[in-house]
């Protein structure tokens, strides 16, 4: 079975070609300009989606060898994202599936990633835990089968990705600030200075980042009213790493141990922190865990993880069901309501 996948939820423009669960090439046109701005302009992403998807797909099928008369389906990103760069990907896919009078499957993004682990790892067994944190979103679930997997729980608030963005940001650094903070932490001391952990000790699975981020700029200010922080640089960003991989690490491995499995696997841009992957595989090694780290580009936004989940969903049922052109896009992701601390 050969899939053509499209993913455009965010600043990536990316178009795969799947076959049996392998990934014959995964073509990623990443919007860096986006930088200039300290952050993603969703206008400025759709139009540029827009302007590059024709060649990423032209790329894509050219590199893999592959005829669009030989694809099976066509799957495409729907949900969640920014609605301008989620339209152009799935009319794109709309537009194919007429065209070439193809079936269509309708992909949730988050669960491209929550089975990303599985697109590098064949191996890996359910049941296992998956982190997915990015710079929209973090959460983590418990997942059973490729149609089964519980949200353990979620950011309240911001996602982690967001808060090393906002927090580099404070720090002069520029967009995106998560591997800006990872390079620099190199050269600092994590134990320099004490950020708050938030929700660390809370009896559940929810994440929050927002009060992090205000701390860094409340300390800065007073510390630093000068701003003259630049030698301090490493260090702040050391410990505010530290701050962040401490809870990321703490939730995943007691999800894990909870729920007895022995895989963890983590995937979103944020999974690429290096300290993330060093501290969650140490931990996990302790207590006979395997982690589970896709390649960068299996990672980072990608169609690939969006083919490799819609073949699994199109080997698990009927063709005819994917026929349906009526499927709409969605921009909300996921976030947890604030519970009380129960002790
Ligand atoms: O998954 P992704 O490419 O896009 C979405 O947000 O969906 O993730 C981008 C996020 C950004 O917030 C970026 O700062 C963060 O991933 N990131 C990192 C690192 N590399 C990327 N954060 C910490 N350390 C890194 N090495
Ligand atoms: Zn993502």
């Amino acid at each position: 079975m050969r899939i053509l996948a499209i993913e455009s939820s965010c600043d990536d423009t990316s178009v795969s070609v799947v076959e049996n669960g392998k990934v014959l090439r995964n073509v990623i046109s990443s919007q860096h300009f986006h930088s200039k701005y300290g952050g993603v302009i969703p206008e400025l992403a759709s139009r540029a989606h827009l302007s590059y998807i024709y060649e990423v797909l032209t790329e894509s099928l050219k590199s893999s060898n592959t005829r669009i008369s030989e694809i099976d389906a066509i799957a495409v990103t729907t949900e969640p994202g920014l609605i301008g760069s989620l339209l152009v990907g799935s009319n794109f896919g709309k537009g194919l599936a007429i065209k070439y009078n193809k079936p269509i499957i309708p992909i949730n993004h988050i669960e491209g990633h929550i089975y990303s682990g599985s697109l590098q790892d064949s191996t890996v067994e359910f049941p296992y835990i998956t982190l997915v944190v990015s710079g929209g979103h973090t959460a983590l679930f418990y997942v059973e089968s490729f149609s089964d997997y519980t949200v353990l729980g979620a950011t309240v608030d911001e996602a982690a990705g967001e808060a090393f963005d906002k927090i580099a940001s404070l720090l002069g650094l520029p967009y995106p600030g998560g591997p800006e903070i990872d390079k620099l932490s190199k050269k600092g001391n994590p134990k320099k200075y004490k950020f708050p952990r938030s929700m660390i000790h809370d009896n559940n699975y929810n994440f929050s980042f927002s009060g992090l981020k205000t701390s860094v700029r409340y300390f800065l200010e007073k510390e630093f009213p000068d701003k003259n922080f630049m030698n301090e640089t490493p260090d702040i960003a050391a410990s505010v790493q530290q701050a962040i991989v401490d809870v990321l690490v703490k939730k995943t491995i007691d999800a894990a141990l909870e729920k007895n499995v022995n895989a963890i696997i983590i995937a979103g841009g944020v999974s690429a922190n290096s300290l993330l992957r060093e501290q969650i595989t140490s931990q996990a090694l302790k207590q006979n865990i395997k982690v589970v780290a896709p390649d960068m580009q299996f990672c980072m936004d990608n169609a690939a993880m969006v083919g490799f989940l819609a073949e699994k969903k199109l080997l698990g049922s009927n063709v005819t069901k994917f026929t349906d052109l009526t499927f709409r896009v969605n921009a909300s992701a996921l976030r947890a309501k604030r519970v009380k601390r129960r002790n």
